[in-house]
Formats: structure tokens, sequence, C-alpha cells
């Protein structure tokens, strides 16, 4: 896919539902009483991953639309014992992990060669000390679970700040004999937290930890989906890039712990601007607008990563636009996500004219405030990375041609089609 350069970007958009929120929505209502009806859900590779593995677990699913679902839960330990096929879904091997601990029966969990790279002890770990038996590849996928209906409750300090080992603990937690308690230090995305207690599960949080009692039965009759902050992001970073933008996008999730992004792009000197605030169950909506400013170069540590940790590529670019130096840190879980984010980020700038250098857990970017070349990305079947590059390229001076620009139908289909309609030539 070619994408040419852009004179601006304009208008208004929505973008679809959020990701993160789509996948617990099925497998909270997977194991919920009754039916939970989803509205706004945001359809992709990655959560049709998740309903087709509900499905394999014996769980009814209605495609009532592309936006909307009707599951039919099966009750916290009605999970059906089967193989699950998780694809490139992370969010989902993560997650279901947690929630068949507490399920009687063996699981074998698989995926895609990416996701058989990334790390499951992270999750298996403490799993085990609640009493479920599961086994992985030499730290990966495949993996077994043999689910016990006799787990313990635990408190625990992951070794990762990761929401998906947090949420995975939590759903364990449900079914477990006393009380589960996750210490986070650095604090990720609380979307399970905040649809387990929509859920009627008893929940209590404190600044550094969440506390699930094991629940009876949990019933979710609806969720609502705000739009995807992550899928919303190379709009708007697209926008604070090219000269003469103005973009705004509608009905957008603004979970604090997920919008680390328009601090980091209000810090460099893009002007950001939140109304129309509102809540969608538990979680914060707005309208979001952004426009280029002069942009200088920023610090980003280990404190806030999880608030941006997918949006940390597209900052790489931001930082090659900054004048200044970008130092960010903290970030070596980039290093296992769909791929290698550290280097697929740095071997594809640099080549488009970016002065940017890989650090073991982040990188070092010296900016000017001009545009890049242009060239080609290689998107390494990793969907953020496709997105970056046709980001890059509506902010070159010769455009950029993304190979495997497909992928990015992993979190967002549509995207491309989305990002030519606010685009001006
Ligand atoms: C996610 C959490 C993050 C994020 C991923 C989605 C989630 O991963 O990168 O895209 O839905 O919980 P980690 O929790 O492993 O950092």
């Amino acid at each position: 896919m070619r994408v040419e350069p852009a004179a601006a970007l304009v208008g208004h958009l929505v973008v679809p539902g959020d990701k993160s929120i789509s996948h617990r929505a099925v497998l909270i209502g997977a194991l919920g009483e009754g039916e939970t009806r989803v509205g706004g859900f945001g359809r992709s590779g990655d959560t049709q991953a998740t309903i087709d593995a509900v499905r394999t677990l014996g769980v009814d699913v209605d495609d009532v639309a592309d936006d909307e679902l009707l599951v039919h839960g099966v009750g916290l330990r009605g999970l059906r014992a089967g193989s699950v096929d998780c694809r490139n879904s992370g969010t989902l091997m993560r997650l279901v992990t947690g929630a068949l601990a507490g399920q009687e029966g063996e699981f074998a969990l698989t995926g895609d060669e990416s996701l058989t790279l990334r790390p499951m002890e992270r999750v298996a770990a403490p799993l085990r000390r609640m009493g479920a038996a599961v086994e992985t590849t030499d730290g990966h996928a495949p993996v077994l679970v043999r689910g016990s209906d006799a787990l313990r409750g635990i408190e625990i300090e992951p070794e990762v700040a990761s929401a998906q080992v947090k949420s995975a603990i939590l759903l364990a937690g449900l079914n477990a004999d006393g009380p589960t308690t996750v210490i986070e230090r650095i604090a990720t995305r609380d979307h399970t937290e905040l649809m387990l207690e929509a859920a009627g599960a008893r929940v209590r949080r404190t600044a550094a930890s969440v506390t699930v009692q094991p629940a009876g039965a949990l019933r979710l009759p609806e969720v609502i989906v705000p739009g995807d902050f992550s899928s919303a992001a190379p709009l708007l970073v697209a926008a604070a890039l090219v000269p003469g933008s103005d973009v705004t996008i509608h009905d957008l999730g603004v979970n604090p712990r997920r919008t680390g992004l328009l601090t980091v792009l209000e810090r460099m000197g893009a002007r950001v601007s939140l109304y129309d605030r509102r809540r969608a169950g538990g979680e914060p909506m707005a309208s979001v607008q952004v426009q280029p400013g002069e942009l200088v170069a920023t610090e980003i540590g280990a404190e806030e990563v999880p608030g941006l940790v997918d949006e940390l590529p597209l900052v790489a670019l931001l930082a090659s636009h900054a004048r200044g130096e970008t130092r960010v840190t903290g970030a070596a879980e980039l290093r296992v996500k769909e791929t290698d984010r550290i280097e697929a980020v740095t071997d594809n700038l640099r080549p488009l004219g970016a002065r940017i250098r890989s650090q073991p857990d982040g990188w070092t970017v010296r900016g000017v405030p001009a545009r890049l070349r242009g060239g080609r990305i290689e998107a390494r079947g990793d969907h953020r990375i496709a997105m970056l590059g046709a980001v890059a390229g509506l902010a070159s001076r010769e455009g950029v041609v993304v190979e495997g620009a497909d992928t990015a139908a992993i979190s967002f289909p549509g995207f491309y089609e989305l990002l030519d309609s606010v685009t001006r030539r």
C-alpha cells in the first residue's frame, strides 16, 4: 500500500470500539449468568478470535450486527473443555488462561507464529501458585491448562507492569476460595476491574492494588464499548504532525490509564482539547480534538509507559519531527509485543531519514522540525507498525510504501479508508 504525503488532515470521525474492552466484554459475558448485550463492539481479527474461542468453549454468541453481540453466559464454572486458537492475540491468550484456571477439564491454547514467541510464564506462574496446572512450552504457547475447583486466593506483585497479567489473575480469583490481590506499583489499564464491578463482583481498589473476592455469579446485562483510543492514536498523531490539520474523534474512550499519548502530545507542543465528556458504563468517553503545534522533544520513563504502551511507536515518529533529543526508557516490554517493536521502529524509521537509536528499553531520537523523506516500511506482521507506516507516509515528503499493510485489520479493519476520508492532498 502506497501512502502519499498529506497537505492536511481535517474532519470529524468515530473509530471502532475499544479492543481491550471488547475482548473483556466477550470473556466476562461468557462467565456471566444470562445474556450480555455488547454495543459498539470493535470487530477485528483479534476480537473475532475471542468470539471464536468462547464458542469453542461452549458459549453461544449471536452476531446481532457487525458492532453488536449477544453473549449467552454459561456461568463462572461453565466453560467446556476444548482447544483454543488465540491466533495473534496476546490479550486473549493471557486472559483466557486466567478464566480457565478455575474450570474443570483440560484446555489447550495455541496461537500464530508471533504469539508463540511471546512470554506466557508471566501468567502461568501466578496461576500455578493459585493451584491450577498450567504448562507452557519453554515459557511460551502452546499452553496446557488443567483447571482446579480448589483455587487459592493469593496476594501477588507481578514481575512486569501488565494489564494482561493482572487481568488473568483477577479472572482466576473469581473462582478462588478467598480474596485475590494484585499489587501494581505502576498503574496499568483497569478495564477488567471496571467491568467486573459492573458485573457485580466485589472489587476493592487502592492506589497500588486491586482485590477481587470470590464471586458466586456475575451478571452483566450490557456493555457499551467506547471508541478505541489506540485506534484513534494514528489519526491524532497524523493530525499533530501535518501542518494545517484539525481532527476530532467523537465517542472516544478516554480512560486516564489509556490516554498517556494526549499528555505527551501536549507536552511536545500539539494542541489537544477534550469536550463532551461522559461515561459509558464505568468507562469515560469524550470528543478529542488535535491540531498541530511546534513540536519539542520530551522524556518518557517507566512510570508513564503503561498509559501509552501501544502508542510508543507513534511517539518515536513524533519525536523525529520534534526539536531536540527525545528519550524513551523503561519500555523493554515493547520487545515482546507482536514483534520486537523497539527494533521494528528503529529499522523502519531510520531509512526514512529519522535519527533514531534503539536502547535496551526504548529509543533516543534526535528530531528536526521537517518532514522525513519517505520510503518503505515493513510491518513485520504487526498491526501497530503497519499503521505507523501510514502515518509516516502522510507526514513525509515523498510518501511511504507499507509492506504488509493488511495486518492493520488485526485491530482496525477499515483503517486506511478512514484515514483517507480525512486526508487532503
Ligand atoms: C492489553 C494490555 C497491554 C497492551 C495490549 C492490550 C490489554 O499489554 O499492550 O495491546 O488489553 O490488557 P500488557 O498488559 O502485556 O502490557
